[in-house]
């Protein structure tokens, strides 16, 4: 039994050797149907086949079948799919708040589970995860991606040789520009009670990095966040793009027509479910914040400064690390660092791409010694697919699985809610102004040291 365990022993599945790994996924989105469900067929159909597709979305469910290019049944009723079908593996790629539901029910009823960040949205349901994997013989695996690109992997080993001694504080900082920031605000993500705003959503993204680069557990979080922006403080408002008599004047207009697959995934089954893809970013029912502040203390005494910009005019992030013995700097696409000539709507598609055409390029990690000239560590990486973080993913969980993970990507079920409870403790401290102590979220205690 791993219950509650760091390192997910990702060989216990028993993957590829005389049958195909059995699969069912939950939730025919953009990730599910692309992600985890064509680039899976393209890629792995040797080792792994799709027995079951579900969503609450019939027709959409249909669409991502064909898109996916498979030829199994499809369900709305989850537990109907899993007794029909009997996988081995449950993936949960629905709305970040049902996510519970599907890990639950599928560890309950004796199938490994993989989910897409975030493992959940709020501390309640946290902690009936931690108690559903306690009770199963079976794992949990969160789809933590950023992890596995060679540039933070190269962050990670600098660290992991002590290249600036004991390290002691951290300033990150990520910037979402106004395509890809304003792309959350458009659907579901714009509301509390879907995604747990960005605060649990995109930066337990940002916090499973700095945890695991960090290695140790985050015990306390103070933050500050509102909206001043997106939602209400929108100069005019309409239904969606489509139909708005504002496209014109408004700098977020968005031609939803124009994208195929766009119009074939949500436009065409929206009366379905009223899940209005290009919804506008001004109207009233944004809850969320877009922009947000935060210091984490770790229970080993470093300390973390972050925030999170929705609508900076570049998309990019920058990373300082400080040590006993000096500096780590790094930071991507921040256009004055470099020729950047790309436009921002197509770096975040290439950012997104799965299309496997990898386009090589070499970013700089800056290594401080005190006393010392600075010296430039160039990391080849991939601009496709995370930073070439996706595929080694993949390849981990389904080729590899028995490969030695020397940087400790593997995230199991304490990284996912590790996390999470960075970004609930910080709307916590937003509503009450007080500091939250992360380890009053849950029954998990924050460890000095990472498991
Ligand atoms: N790791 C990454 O880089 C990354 C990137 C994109 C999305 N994601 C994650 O993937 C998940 C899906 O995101 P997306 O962008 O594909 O969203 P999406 O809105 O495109 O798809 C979500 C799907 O879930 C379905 N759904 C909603 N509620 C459901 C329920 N109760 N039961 C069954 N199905 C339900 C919807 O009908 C829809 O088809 C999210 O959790 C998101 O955080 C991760």
């Amino acid at each position: 039994m791993l219950a509650a365990s760091t390192a997910m022993p990702l060989h216990a599945f028993n993957f590829g050797t005389s049958k195909k790994l059995k699969i069912v996924l939950v939730g025919t989105g953009i990730r599910g149907t692309g992600f985890w469900g064509q680039r899976l067929v393209e890629e792995y159909s040797d080792i792994l086949e799709f027995v079951g597709l579900c969503d609450i979305n019939p027709s959409r469910l249909e669409y991502g079948k064909k898109y996916i290019g498979v030829t199994c049944p499809t369900f709305t009723d989850f537990e109907k799919m899993v007794n029909d079908t009997k996988p081995e593996l449950v993936i949960v790629t629905t709305k970040d708040s049902t996510h519970h539901e599907y890990v639950i029910k599928g560890l309950e009823m004796g199938c490994d589970v993989l989910t897409e960040k975030p493992m959940t949205t709020d501390e309640t349901k946290c902690q009936a995860i931690l108690d559903a994997e306690k009770k199963s013989d079976k794992n949990l695996i969160v789809g933590f991606n950023y992890r596995w690109s060679p540039y933070a992997t190269k962050v990670k080993e600098l660290l992991m040789k002590k290249s600036i001694g004991k390290l002691v504080s951290v300033d990150f900082h990520w910037y979402l520009n106004t395509y890809h920031g304003a792309s959350y605000f458009r659907r579901w993500h714009g509301n509390m009670k879907s995604g747990g705003s960005l605060w649990v959503h995109k930066a337990s993204h940002h916090f499973d990095l700095l945890n695991w680069w960090i290695d140790s557990e985050p015990s306390e979080v103070f933050a500050y966040g509102d909206l001043e922006f997106y939602g209400k403080n929108g100069p005019f408002k309409g239904d969606n793009c489509r139909t708005c008599d504002h496209q014109k004047e408004c700098d977020f207009y968005w031609d939803i027509t124009k994208d195929k697959h766009m119009m074939d995934l949500y436009v065409d089954h929206e009366k379905e479910d009223g899940y209005i893809r290009d919804n506008c970013l001004f109207r009233d029912d944004i809850d969320i914040y877009d922009k947000m502040s935060a210091q984490v203390k770790y229970a080993d005494n470093t300390v973390l400064n972050y925030s999170l910009t929705t609508y900076s005019p570049y998309e990019g992030w920058r990373v300082a690390l400080n040590g006993t013995e000096g500096r780590i700097e790094a930071w991507q696409d921040i256009p004055y660092f470099k020729n950047e000539t790309i436009d921002e709507a197509e770096k975040h598609a290439k950012e997104m791409d799965q299309g496997g055409k990898d386009e090589i390029s070499y970013e700089p990690v800056i290594l401080h010694k005190l006393w010392n000239e600075h010296e430039t560590v160039q990391v080849a990486l991939e601009k496709s697919g995370h930073g070439g973080g996706d595929k080694r993913l993949h390849d981990k969980i389904f080729k590899n699985p028995g490969t030695k993970d020397e940087f400790g990507r593997t995230a199991g079920i304490r990284d996912g809610a590790m996390a999470i409870l960075i970004g609930i403790g910080a709307r916590r401290s937003i509503e009450s102004g007080k500091p939250i102590k992360i380890g009053d979220l849950t029954d998990l205690d924050p460890m000095v040291k990472r498991g």
